[in-house]
């Protein structure tokens, strides 16, 4: 199906999903200082959101869930991700996408937290592909062909078996697939693959030329993501930890290119946005966000040891009031 992904620039860059960190009050930040020409949703469980609304009757304005989904205008085209291993609760999660405007809906295969793996979901997928195509086929069935669906995924599970495993993906009626250059055994400890990069490009168009194929997996900043594109191949290059602290690394300007007043400011935004979420997040999660953020320059550990004690906005906003 033709769709967004059509119309991106070659090659495009790609907000990575990143649970607990690109919620909708960072994203929405991202969108303002240097959008990515895609942005995905941190994941969301298919099975919780079916359970919440359907089962339990939870108000959507208090469905943490629902709240992880909420979106502004700014960040198109945006997809929402989700992980099960229940086509049913897929088909629902996919549907409840469409109906609430995404452009997109993504297939997490490659998380190998435990949580996630004991519902047979993320990276456990790479071990069940058949599962994995019946979950891809839900989705599709939940967004009618209306909007693309895409996974993201890994290189394999114990070892690199990518010419097995991406063969079932490239076939199911996918547009796009990101594929994390690490197996699901390296976790993060090693550094990705992109040796294997051009090749692997090479192996998925050769099987299915329409699919977007998008890289993953230690990119530091879009310049990093060109040079990959230019050399190997690829359509699209996703950054995930590169946007800590840094909300305009789209722009394509460094951590070290920021100034006090810009990482100042940026946060404090942040920490705002954060606070309006509804329902609310629990504070300590925005102090993921500190290290990042307040590095670098004078006085920097002092006020990231004098933040780390605040336990609401209006300390923090007196913090860094204190400070400038
Ligand atoms: C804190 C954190 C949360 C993550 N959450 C998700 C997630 O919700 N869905 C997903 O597909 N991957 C998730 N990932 C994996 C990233 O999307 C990405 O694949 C990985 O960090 C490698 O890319 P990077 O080196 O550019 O960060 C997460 C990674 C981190 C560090």
């Amino acid at each position: 199906m033709k769709s967004f992904w059509d119309t991106l620039p070659k090659p495009f860059f790609v907000l990575a999903p990143l649970a607990d960190v690109t919620d909708p009050a960072y994203r929405a930040l991202i969108a303002e200082c240097g959008k990515p020409d895609v942005t995905y949703t941190e994941f969301v469980s298919a099975d919780g959101l079916f359970h919440m609304r359907e089962k339990k009757g939870i108000p959507d304005e208090e469905n943490p869930l629902v709240r992880d989904l909420q979106y502004t205008e700014g960040e198109r085209p945006i997809l929402a991700q989700f992980f099960t291993s229940n086509p049913e609760t897929m088909e629902y999660a996919a549907r409840y996408a469409l109906l609430h405007g995404f452009d997109g809906v993504d297939i997490n295969m490659g998380c190998p937290d435990a949580s996630i793996e004991k519902q047979g979901a993320g990276a456990a997928h790479i071990k069940n592909p058949e599962q994995a195509c019946e979950i891809i086929a839900a989705a599709i069935r939940g967004t009618e062909g209306k909007i693309p669906v895409s996974v993201k995924t890994r290189l394999g599970y114990n070892k690199i078996e990518y010419q097995e495993w991406l063969p079932h993906l490239l076939d199911s009626g996918i547009s796009a697939l990101t594929i994390h250059m690490r197996t699901r055994k390296e976790m993060s400890k090693v550094k990705a693959h992109w040796e294997l990069g051009k090749e692997i490009v090479s192996f998925c168009r050769d099987r299915n030329r329409e699919v977007f194929i998008i890289g993953n997996g230690d990119i530091a900043s879009v310049e990093e993501g060109r040079t990959l594109a230019c050399e190997q191949g690829w359509d699209g290059l996703m950054l995930g930890r590169a946007i800590f602290g840094n909300p305009w690394v789209f722009t394509g300007r460094t951590s070290e290119e920021l100034s006090i007043s810009e990482r100042l400011t940026s946060l404090l935004s942040l920490a705002q946005r954060f606070d309006a979420l509804r329902p609310k997040k629990h504070y300590a999660i925005l102090k993921k966000h500190f290290k990042a953020f307040v590095n670098g320059f004078d006085g920097a550990a002092e006020l990231r040891a004098r933040l780390m004690e605040t336990n609401n906005l209006s300390e923090l906003e007196a913090c860094l009031n204190e400070f400038r």
